[in-house]
Order: C-alpha cells, then structure tokens, then sequence
C-alpha cells in the first residue's frame, strides 16, 4: 500500500456490511449504532438463495425465485453454492451462466438490502466462506463480489465468524468447537480464545454435506414409496421432483421437533391418465435411519478436527452449534454423546456466521475493536517436482505451505533444474494432502522462463507462497543466478472469470440487474489475472468418473448412471447445453449419493 491509498483508507468512512452468503439462505448484517445486527425485511433476515427469471422476464431473487422452484425449476437456480469454483454452467430460461454469475446476482440483492437500511451506498463487504473451501472457490467468491459491484475487504471463515459473536474477551483460555451444518456444507472448527484473540487451530468439513443431502434422501424415500404404489418416479421429473424435495424440507424441519410429520402434495402426478395425490407419513425414526450415516460422517470430521488441534475431546471446553441444520434431534444426540455434555446455543444458530461477518465489517470500517482473527490454511499447498523415490525419480508433490498454518503465510523453499542447460522450468501449484501428485488438484501453472542455462547444472530456483487472509495465493518463482522471477496469483483453470465480458453481458441483460455494476465488474476483471485457457469439456471430470464408477456401482445405481449417461450423448448430439448442463449436475449428485 503507498502512501495515497493509506490515506484513502484512513478517510474512507464508506460502511463495510458482513455477508453469509449460504448455500440456502444469505444473511447481511452491519454496525448501526455501534451495534452489530443482521437486517431485516418483511420479518426475516434470511433471504433464500434462490434466483430466477419470473413469468414476465423479470430477475427475482430470494423468497420470490423459491416460491416458483417447484413450479418452474428451468427457470430458477438453488444451492449455486455448491457449483462455486466449477466450470459448469447453469440454465436458466434458456442462457447459462456461471456459479460466480448467480451468486453475484444474490450478493447484488443484499448489498440492495444494506443501501435500503443505510439510505447511502454500499460498496466494501466481508463475505465469509466455508473453512473448508478451497482456493478455487474462494477466488469464484471474490468474483462474485466483484460482479455485485462489491470491493470485497476481506474472505473469512464462516466458523471463525461464528466464534466472534461470542465472547472472546475473557482472559480464560478456552478452546471451542465450532459445529456448522448448513443447507450445502458442513464445518467444523477448533478455535482457542484468549484475551481477546481468537485462533483457528483446525478445520475440517465437508463442501457437499448439509440439509440439501437430508431432503433429497427423505425425498428418494417418499418417492420408492410412491413408486412402489403407483409404479411412477416423481423424481424422474423435473417439476414433480421439485415440488416432492420442498414437501420433504417442510416435513425434515418439522421432523426436528415432531415424532412424524405427513408429506401431502396433491395431484402431484397423472399415471395411467388419472390425477394422484401425494399423502405419505414419515416417523422421525425412519427419517434418522435415512440420515445416520451422513449424521457419522460429520462426527469422523470432528473427530478428526480434534486430532489435528493436537488436543483430546476432554480438552474441548465449549460446542457450539451453527447452521440451520443443527436443529436436527440425531445431530445433536450424536454430539451429546460423543463429549457428553450439552451444545450451546445462544445465538440463533442461522444468524450467528453473518453477525461474526457484520463484527469484523464493523472493525475494518474503524467502528468496533473486535477479537483479533488469526486464521489458517486449510489445505496444504505446493508444486510438482521430480523427487527420488524406489524405483527411481518420479513427478511427486512438494508440500510448501502446509495445512493450519496461520495466516497471511509465507513459505519459501528451493528447487533445482533437472537437466543440464536447462533454460525454462515448469511451475505446477497443486493442492491437497496426498505425496502422489495425481491425487491432488492442481490449482494453476507458470513457466519461467530465459533461465541462466550452464553446464554445472546448478539452477537454484526459489519458490515462495503467500497466502492472504482472504485465501488468495500469490506464487513467486525467483532463479538466484539470473533473478529472473515470474508471479502468478491463483485464479484456477477452471475459474471462468475469463469470459468477464460474456459475463457482464449476459447479467446486464437481465432487467433488474444493474448494469452499471455488469460494467464494473467486467472492467475490473479485464485487468486482472491472466487464466489458463478453458478445458475442452467442463463436464469431462464428472462424465469420467461416472464411466469409471460403472465398474463399482450396485445395479440399481449403475442402471440410472448409464441411462443419465446415455441422455447426456443425445443432449450433446443435439446441441442442447442447457439440458446437458442439467444432465450432468443429476450425474453429480448420483455419483455423491451412490458414494455415500
Ligand atoms: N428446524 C430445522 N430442522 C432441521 N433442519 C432445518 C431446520 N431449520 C432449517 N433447517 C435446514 O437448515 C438448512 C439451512 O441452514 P442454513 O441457513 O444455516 O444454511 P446455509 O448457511 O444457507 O448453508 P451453508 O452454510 O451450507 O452454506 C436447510 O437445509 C434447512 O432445511
Ligand atoms: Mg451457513
């Protein structure tokens, strides 16, 4: 920072709101009156997560694109969360658009919401993520934010942010568990309070595990009930299915303080050229057989959390839970008794991620001194380099920055060229916890170039990693001989910010967005990053994998992977890219679910 923009920001008393921006619903809170507190609308500060194109063209977003979902699932987009950092597309009305796009559309709307409150404008926001997103969907995130017209001051955690709602001033040292089970993820985190610092000792989560994953399972349920009797798949379709997983999120939340709950749709389907109705109970003990093992899943993960804080569960003074979903009866009996003793719960557990977002707003905009945040890497970062190994030398990775470390980090470490006269070298960054390259995720690459070839074969090449707070990172690589150096900041091969301009157009289209923001974004977007070309096939990854699961899969779900697999050919063969796009995302989810 020179010494103009530090004067800027010491002058700059532009408010600063704190986002959740949730895989189901979005949350804006902000510091009026030196208070911090989520704003509300219409009696609720939740708005759904939800966009879509209404009847007359028209942007909605939130409660107004959920109320059509079930009746007009083409012309709406949910839980785009779990796209972020995806080189997918999403249909909707006939145009694709990226994850980014339409979470960009949703943080537009809260920033709206905030100008509303406020009466001026709203231009800086702290959006908090889950620990456990990775870099590319931490940099889809800043996108987004930039496509809402957003400066985004600072990524956080969404644990971390929970953490700072409670009381972190007392000098005791205390070490708290942080449970979030959402609608699309689920986190869990150990953090230490002390004196007022808060402090991140692990992460682990899951970014595809939440109340979504409840409501399709409760939905598959009904839906062999109902197949079973009527010999027709209301999950085969798109409207049916839509409205079946609505009626089973109402019945799962009344699940969580009822002992049954009835799904009634009526003539939700005409078999046989008859009109049937829907009208199944479901008891809360069929409903928990449904979900344990997701349920066990997430105690695995904290379990391992502990492990990795380097402490014993009896060491855990405090859990806290967070997310709407932790309102379920079998989670919470789950964690009574793994630590034998009782959740806390004295925020509301959907409000508490945007009010931590809304308290360190409140401290990058001067007004409140907050807990100081230290946060950590929650994946282990390195290149690709050729290592010795038994049966010779082979491309292996080479962790630089590893997992927890506190953040903003910085790690260097020193490599050789391989080959005499060697005058380039290639910079693979990968991510992940596995020693066989292949296994981790390769995040984005460079060469240097021009290196001082020689004989003596001596090229010592420095590579640094710098992670911010926000979770951008900034690789360096430096030849000592020559100081030639070449820097990348990670916008991932798959990130398709690239196409700023398609997107800009395509949100500027839409009446109700703003298009002086579309404009914004995809000028600040022309000068960033350079981004590796696209991939021939975005849906290459998952077609791959369906065809690979084949081989593992039971019959039944074998049988669905290869009926979805033979309409993604025909979807292709016609060029149809917005039922392709919805093809694949199905596959997805199939493959998840036959995973689980
Ligand atoms: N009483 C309840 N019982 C069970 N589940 C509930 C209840 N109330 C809400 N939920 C579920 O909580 C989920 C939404 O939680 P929340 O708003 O915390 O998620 P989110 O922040 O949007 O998602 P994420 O944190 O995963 O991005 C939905 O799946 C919803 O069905
Ligand atoms: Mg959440």
């Amino acid at each position: 920072m020179d010494t103009s923009d530090r004067k800027q920001a010491m002058t700059d008393d532009s408010p600063v709101i704190g986002i959740d921006l949730g895989t189901t619903n979005s949350v804006v809170a902000i510091s009026i009156d030196g208070r911090v507190r989520v704003l509300e609308e219409g009696g609720t500060a939740l708005v759904p997560s939800v966009v879509g194109i209404g009847a007359d063209g028209r942007l909605l977003v939130g409660q107004a694109a959920r109320n059509q979902l079930a009746a007009f699932p083409d012309r709406t987009i949910a839980s785009v969360k779990r796209r972020m950092g995806q080189a997918v597309t999403l249909p909707m009305a006939g145009t694709s658009y990226t994850p980014q796009e339409i979470s960009g559309v949703i943080l537009q709307a809260l920033k709206a919401r905030a100008e509303r409150a406020l009466g001026r404008p709203v231009s800086r926001a702290v959006i908090t993520v889950p620990a456990f997103f990775d870099e590319p969907q931490r940099q889809a995130t800043l996108e987004a934010g930039r496509l809402a017209g957003l400066t985004v001051e600072r990524i956080i955690n969404e644990p971390t942010a929970a953490s700072l709602v409670y009381d972190a001033g007392s000098d005791e040292r205390r070490h708290v568990m942080i449970y979030d089970l959402g609608g699309g993820t689920f986190d869990v985190s150990i953090v230490r309070m002390e004196r007022g610092v808060v402090e991140v000792l692990s992460s682990k989560g899951d970014t595809s595990l939440g109340g979504d994953d409840f409501d399709e399972l409760l939905a598959r349920y009904v839906a062999d009930r109902f197949l079973q009797e009527h010999g027709h798949d209301l999950m085969a379709h798109g409207s049916t299915r839509w409205r079946l997983l609505t009626g089973c999120e109402r019945a799962k939340c009344e699940l969580s303080t009822a002992a049954t709950a009835r799904i009634v749709e009526e003539f939700i389907a005409t078999v046989k050229g008859r009109q049937v109705s829907l009208d199944i109970d479901v008891s809360r003990d069929e409903y928990e057989r449904l979900i344990r093992t997701l349920v066990d899943r997430t105690i695995v993960c904290v379990d391992m959390a502990i492990v990795d804080a380097g402490l014993s569960l009896s060491q855990i003074d405090e859990l806290i839970l967070v997310g709407g979903s932790s309102r379920t009866p079998l989670v919470q009996r789950r964690l009574r008794e793994e630590f034998r003793r009782e959740p806390r719960w004295s925020v509301d557990p959907d409000l508490a991620v945007a009010l931590g977002a809304g308290t360190q707003a409140a401290a990058i905009a001067g007004l409140a001194i907050g807990p100081v945040l230290v946060d950590v890497a929650t994946h282990t970062l390195g290149i690709a380099a050729m290592t010795d190994g038994p049966h010779g030398a082979h491309l292996a990775f080479c962790p630089i920055l590893h997992r927890n470390a506190p953040l903003p980090a910085r790690f260097e470490d020193l490599f050789f060229t391989h080959d005499d006269m060697q005058d380039m070298a290639a910079i693979e960054v990968f991510q992940g916890e596995s020693p066989r390259l292949e296994e981790n995720r390769k995040i984005g690459h460079f060469m240097l170039e021009g290196l001082n070839a020689s004989s003596d074969c001596d090229g010592r090449i420095h590579v640094r990693f710098e992670l911010s707070l926000d979770g951008t990172l900034e690789v360096t690589a430096i030849e000592s001989k020559s100081g030639i150096s070449q820097r990348l900041a990670i916008v991932d091969a798959l990130s398709t910010m690239k196409n700023a301009a398609g997107a800009a157009e395509r949100l500027g289209r839409l009446p109700g967005f703003s298009s002086a923001v579309a404009a914004t974004a995809a000028h600040q977007a022309g000068g960033g990053v350079a981004s590796d070309p696209a991939p021939a096939d975005p849906h290459a990854p998952i077609l791959h994998r369906a065809k690979r699961a084949l081989a593992t899969l039971g019959p039944e779900d074998a049988a669905d992977v290869e009926r979805l697999l033979q309409l993604v050919a025909e979807a292709r063969a016609e060029g149809d890219e917005s039922l392709l796009g919805g093809l694949v995302a199905e596959l997805d989810d199939l493959l998840f679910y036959a995973a689980g």
